[in-house]
């Protein structure tokens, strides 16, 4: 995968994050970064797509965290907002979430500073919107993941 991919429209960043979701495997932890509207969920929803887990993928805001139970690949996809949980990532394993944080593929949106507290293996993937709309993902990763991207 390239370090920057070019998104002009949500359905390029579905396909992308769709991409990004075949890729990953359970304990796999994913912070997206970017700006109010910059696609974090819509990228989300690609990601779920891609390991083909259920349930509608909407902006976790008002959940904190919410599960998206596996499909055939097997691995749940936690999706979790960090805005609302202060930043305090250790939160998460008091949410008594229905699902092994290990077995899932975590994906903390706002969690840039925080949620690298879980893990020293996770990939920043950071989005920006121009000024003409089209966004810009910049894949960062940390520790395992530089091998794998
Ligand atoms: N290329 C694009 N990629 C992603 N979203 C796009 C694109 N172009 C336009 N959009 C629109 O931008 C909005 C992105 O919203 P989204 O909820 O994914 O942002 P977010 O980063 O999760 O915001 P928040 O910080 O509030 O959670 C959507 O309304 C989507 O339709
Ligand atoms: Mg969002």
């Amino acid at each position: 995968m390239a370090d920057q991919v070019t998104l002009p429209a949500e359905a390029d960043t579905v396909s992308f994050g769709e991409s990004l979701g075949r890729q990953l495997r359970a304990g796999d932890l994913v912070l997206l970064a970017g700006p109010l509207g910059a696609g974090k969920t819509v990228l989300t929803r690609g990601i779920a797509a891609g390991l083909g887990v259920s349930g509608r993928v909407s902006s976790p805001t008002f959940v904190l965290a919410r599960v998206h139970p596996a499909g055939a690949r097997g691995v749940p996809l936690v999706h979790v907002d960090a805005y609302r949980l202060g930043g305090d990532l250790a939160q998460l394993d008091d949410l008594d979430l229905d699902t092994d944080l290990e077995a899932s593929a975590v994906v903390v949106e706002w969690g840039e500073g925080s949620a690298e507290r879980l893990s020293s293996d996770y990939l920043v993937v950071r989005l920006e919107r121009r000024d003409d709309d089209v966004r810009v993902a910049t894949l960062e990763p940390h520790g395992s993941w530089k091998e794998r991207v």
